[in-house]
């Protein structure tokens, strides 16, 4: 390559992938060092809206150019891109390295795993600060941080758990909204005696959520059925990883996750379901993006890669690496996922990356609610929705870009510096070789974990170099990265993704009260007889309060106490003084629109 100096340049050939000895601890490529000028040449651009056949000349980590016959300094690197894609780095959204779990650590921590990320063309994670019940949210995420910085091989950011709930915890939760660089907040549903939330403290966090401009992120299981569910099926004597499936079925995903949507619609707050499992949960986000509610759907790898049929191998081992919360469920299930990721209902892919080997897992050998939950995915997540969803035609390359990056970007708040192949976007690529085939196994893969849930899959596409930040941490598909280059990186909130129609929804939304003559008639006394016979036929015990509380809903009165208020989705919308009465013509459920706060 001649550059603009006419010196002849360094020249990398992308080419089929080729993994060779994992790079030990700390090691440091020399191409690493000072690669501040790198050139992508001849391959083409695929940004989630278009694609382009284009160069990407990137300058100290940061594109600087996008275009054909791009003129660049000399001393640039330059990887010969012909014959693949460029595509933004995947950010995966849901992981937890080193997260401690059910009594033990999980075995990929913030170097193995997010190295493995790379491997895998993911270029950023999103990690979760989890405090345990009663601890301070601020020192989770400290924890957290001093876990991942002097280890992350990628970029990284933190959503933060509320896994309980006090004033204290809303004042936490602004200040790390306001000082941390933390936009997102996850609510559990599930697991009961720790983490979980009852509704009027989900309320609460929601509530606290938008005020500060924050997203609402829930785990979506509802845990007191699956603890009624487990005693009943271990006294059974079944103690086994299908057990585990067993105690969560699919209406128990579908209905929190509707319950959720129902209560963060209701104050008014954006909600980002995690880790969709079930077609039914799938189902129910859909129903609601429909009616108008702010609600994003994730679901991950290892739901459309592989199944739920794997808790009933005879093999105990297998069998519970494949425990996860929610769980896999029906082999029919990833088909379905995957129209919906292409269709928009689901919008982001993660991996609950969170591994556990086969000693650590053997804590439950006699009782499957003491399996450590958790399944691996951050290094493979790209291949699999590449080979699930583009080589099996159920989505095109746009999408996937859209559906393993671009997305995650938007809602969190980080587009486009990251999620886009643009100028002024971070560096974080990867040439992708549509057409190399590599097979998925335990044997070969960067985890630290012991197994793989989609081991001995053949998957096409492989992240054949992968520029993090301008560097290239994945040469011919051998990862040179090293621990500590990743970087924080702050969620800022009001995400225009997500609140960018908020203010005028609550404006349009906003209750009006009905003008008219005050009341001049009797009104009975509480505690005396009722002061006439006409009166008397209306009223039920006169010593309820409650009566006085609840107004004429549905014929033209608001009383902001009464539970079916909302549901009607009339008295919001009707400015009408004189109106009569609301005919309700509304889907089950009622309408969306009517939240105003
Ligand atoms: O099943 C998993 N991965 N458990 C980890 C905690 C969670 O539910 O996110
Ligand atoms: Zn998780």
């Amino acid at each position: 390559m001649d550059g603009d100096n006419g010196v002849v340049e360094e020249v990398l050939v992308a080419r089929t992938s080729r993994r060779t000895e994992a790079e030990p601890w700390n090691a440091q490529s020399p191409d690493n060092s000072a690669q501040n000028r790198l050139l992508i040449k001849g391959g083409r651009v695929v940004n989630d809206d278009m694609m382009q056949d284009a160069d990407v000349y990137i300058e100290d980590g940061i594109i600087k150019q996008v275009g054909l016959n791009l003129h660049t300094p000399g001393g640039t690197k330059v990887i010969e891109a012909k014959g693949h894609l460029v595509i933004p780095g995947g950010i995966d959204t849901h992981t937890h390295m080193q997260l401690p779990f059910m009594g033990t650590f999980a075995v990929d921590d913030f170097y193995t795993g997010t190295r493995a990320a790379l491997a895998g063309g993911t270029t950023m994670i999103m990690d979760f600060a989890l405090p345990d019940r009663g601890e301070s949210l601020v020192e989770a995420y400290h924890r957290w941080r001093s876990w991942a910085d002097p280890k992350v091989c990628c970029d990284y950011a933190l959503h933060v758990g509320v896994t309980w709930w006090s004033d204290k915890v809303g004042r936490e939760m602004q200040e790390l909204t306001e000082e941390h660089g933390v936009n997102s907040f996850k609510m559990f549903m599930a697991y009961k005696d720790t983490w979980q939330l009852n509704d009027s403290e989900l309320l609460a966090s929601f509530k606290t959520c938008k005020q500060l401009g924050a997203l609402a992120q829930v785990h979506a299981e509802n845990g007191d059925i699956i603890k009624e569910n487990s005693r009943k099926l271990l006294s059974l004597g079944i103690t086994g990883p299908e057990g585990h499936e067993m105690s969560r079925p699919e209406e128990v995903e579908a209905e929190a996750t509707n319950r959720a949507c129902v209560l963060a619609n209701q104050v008014g707050c954006p909600l980002y379901i995690c880790k969709v499992m079930g077609a039914s949960a799938a189902s129910v986000i859909g129903e609601h993006l429909r009616r108008g509610v702010l609600v994003w759907g994730e679901t991950i790898a290892a739901a459309v890669g592989t199944d739920g049929s794997h808790h009933y191998n005879p093999c105990w081992q297998h069998a519970a690496a494949h425990v996860t919360s929610p769980p896999l469920r029906d082999p029919s299930t990833p088909d379905k996922l995957l129209r919906l990721l292409d269709v928009g209902d689901l919008q982001t892919t993660g991996t609950d990356n969170c591994t556990f080997s086969a000693s650590q897992k053997a804590l439950g050998k006699d009782d499957f609610t003491k399996i450590p939950n958790g399944v691996n995915g951050v290094e493979d997540r790209m291949s699999v929705l590449w080979e699930k969803g583009v080589v099996a035609g159920k989505m095109d390359p746009c999408r996937f870009v859209a559906v393993t990056s671009t997305n995650a970007a938007k809602i969190f708040n980080i587009y486009p510096k990251k999620g886009r192949i643009a100028v002024g976007s971070d560096a974080d690529i990867v040439v992708w070789n549509p057409h190399a085939t590599r097979v998925i196994s335990a044997k070969t893969h960067y985890q630290a974990v012991d197994f793989n849930v989609f081991e001995g899959m053949e998957v096409h596409g492989v992240a054949d170099y992968v520029i993090c930040r301008g560097r290239v941490v994945v040469e011919e598909g051998n990862v040179r990265a090293v621990s500590g280059m990743g970087k924080f990186v702050p969620k800022l909130p009001h995400s225009q993704h997500v609140y960018g129609r908020i203010e005028e929804r609550d404006r349009a939304n906003a209750p009006h009260k009905v003008e008219r003559a005050a009341y001049d008639g009797p009104v009975a006394s509480l505690n005396g007889p009722a002061p006439s016979s006409a009166v008397e036929d209306s009223i039920i015990p006169a010593s309820s309060q409650e009566f006085y509380t609840r107004g004429p809903t549905r014929s033209g009165g608001v009383n902001l106490h009464d539970s079916s208020f909302h549901v009607s989705g009339a008295q919001v919308t009707d400015k009408s003084p004189k109106r009569p009465s609301v005919k309700v013509n509304n889907p089950p459920g009622g309408k969306a629109s009517g939240s105003f706060w």
